[in-house]
C-alpha cells in the first residue's frame, strides 16, 4: 500500500511508520513538528519507499505532495494531533483547532482520492464515563464546560468520530477508527507535557519525587506501543475482517486488559529502575482524570486478530533500558 501517517514523526507515529515501511508498504510522513521529532524517524532514513514531509496536516498541500512523492496513495493514517494531557488544561482552544482541522482536512483529501482511512481515537472520547469495561456503545460522558478544558482533548476525538461515521454514510470513504490504551514504551516524552510512563521514568531517572496525582488507585490500561501500532496498522491493511465484518464505520479499542493503578505503576517504576525517588501524591493533579479505563476488545479479536501479550513489566524494563541509554 502508499500510505500517507500524519504526525508520523510522533511516538505513535514513528512506529506505526517503522512497522509499515518493514511490511514492505511504501510512507510518506506528513509532520510539522510540533512534537514530533526527527530523531523518531532514524531508522527509516534512506529506506525505499520512506519520505518526509515536513508541515501542516492542516494544509491540503501537504498531502498533494505526500501523495505524489508515493505516486498514488491507498490509506491514510490520521495520527497529527495535540497529545498530552497538559495541553488539554492550558491550551483547549488549539487542541480543538488542531485536532478537528487536521481530521476535516484529512478527511477530504481521503474521500476525494478514494483512499482508505484510519482515525486514531481515544478512549478520552468516552470522557468520564465510569462503566467499565469501555464498548462501543458506552455513552460518553463529559463534565459541565465551565469546570476545566481537560475534555477538549476528549471532545475532539468525540467529534472526530462523528466526521468519520458522517463520510462513511454520506460518501464513499471506506474509514475506520481506532482506540489506542494509553501506549507506553520508548520515546514517549517524559516532560511536563508528557504521559504518565514517560514521567515517571523519567522522574526516577532523576531521582525525583514521582508524582502521583490524587490517591493514585486511578487505573488505566497501559499497552506496549508496538502491539498498539500493529493495531493501527492492521486496522489499515484488511480488506474486511478475519470474521467477515466490515469494516468501514467500525472502531476498535486497542488496549491490554490488564488494569492497573497508577499507584501501583509508580510502584514498578521505582522497582524496576531501583531509583531512590520517593511517591508524592498530589491532591491537585489533572481534573477530569477518569477514575477507571479498560476496554472490551472482544471486537477487535474477532476482526483484526489483535490480541496484546506484553506484560507491562517487561515493557517498562525496555523502556528503562532506553531511557539509559538515551543519557
Ligand atoms: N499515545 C497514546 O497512548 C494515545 C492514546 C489514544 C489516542 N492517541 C492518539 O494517537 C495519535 C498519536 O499520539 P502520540 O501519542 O503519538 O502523540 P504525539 O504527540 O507523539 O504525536 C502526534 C504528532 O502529531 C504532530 N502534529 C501535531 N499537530 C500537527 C499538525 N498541525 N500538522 C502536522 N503534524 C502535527 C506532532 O508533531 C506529533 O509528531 C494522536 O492522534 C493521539 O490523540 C494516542
Amino acid at each position: 500500500m502508499r500510505c500517507i501517517v500524519t504526525g508520523g514523526a510522533g511516538f505513535l507515529g514513528s512506529y506505526l511508520t517503522e512497522q509499515l515501511v518493514a511490511m514492505g508498504h511504501s510512507v510518506a510522513v506528513i509532520d510539522d513538528m510540533f512534537r514530533g521529532k526527527k530523531k523518531n524517524l532514524e531508522g527509516c532514513k534512506g529506506m525505499d519507499g520512506y519520505f518526509l514531509v515536513l508541515g501542516d496536516a492542516a494544509e491540503r498541500s501537504n498531502y498533494e505532495k505526500a501523495a505524489d512523492k508515493l505516486g498514488g496513495v491507498d490509506c491514510v493514517y490520521h495520527l497529527a494531533a495535540i497529545n498530552g494531557t497538559r495541553w488539554f488544561h492550558e491550551r483547549p482552544d488549539f487542541v480543538i483547532q488542531v485536532n478537528l482541522n487536521t481530521l476535516r482536512v484529512a478527511l477530504d483529501f481521503s474521500i476525494t482520492r478514494g483512499a482508505r482511512f484510519v482515525f486514531t481515537s481515544s478512549p478520552e472520547a468516552f470522557g468520564e464515563q465510569p462503566e467499565m469495561p469501555l464498548t462501543n456503545d458506552s455513552d460518553s460522558l463529559f463534565t459541565s464546560a465551565s469546570l476545566h478544558g481537560r475534555h477538549s482533548y476528549g471532545a475532539s476525538k468525540y467529534l472526530g468520530e462523528i466526521m468519520v461515521q458522517h463520510a462513511v454514510s454520506n460518501s464513499s470513504l471506506d474509514g475506520r477508527i481506532v482506540r489506542p490504551f494509553n501506549a507506553y514504551g520508548p520515546r514517549l516524552p517524559g516532560d511536563a507535557y508528557g504521559q504518565v510512563t514517560g514521567i515517571f521514568l523519567e522522574q526516577c531517572r532523576k531521582e525525583e519525587p514521582i508524582t502521583v496525582h490524587g490517591d493514585g488507585m486511578q487505573t488505566r490500561s497501559f499497552t506496549w506501543v508496538e502491539e498498539v501500532v500493529e493495531g493501527i496498522r492492521i486496522a489499515g491493511e484488511l480488506e474486511e475482517g478475519l470474521d467477515g465484518s466490515q469494516l468501514a464505520g467500525a472502531a476498535f479499542n486497542l488496549g491490554s486488559t490488564e488494569e492497573v493503578n497508577v499507584a501501583e505503576l509508580a510502584n514498578l517504576c521505582l522497582e524496576i529502575s531501583g531509583s531512590n525517588s520517593e511517591i508524592h501524591f498530589q491532591e491537585t493533579g489533572h481534573p477530569g482524570d477518569s477514575r477507571r479505563r479498560t476496554p472490551d476488545i472482544s471486537q477487535t479479536e474477532n476482526a483484526l486478530g489483535w490480541t496484546p501479550s506484553q506484560s507491562l513489566e517487561d515493557g517498562l524494563r525496555s523502556c528503562w533500558r532506553w531511557l539509559q541509554a538515551e543519557e
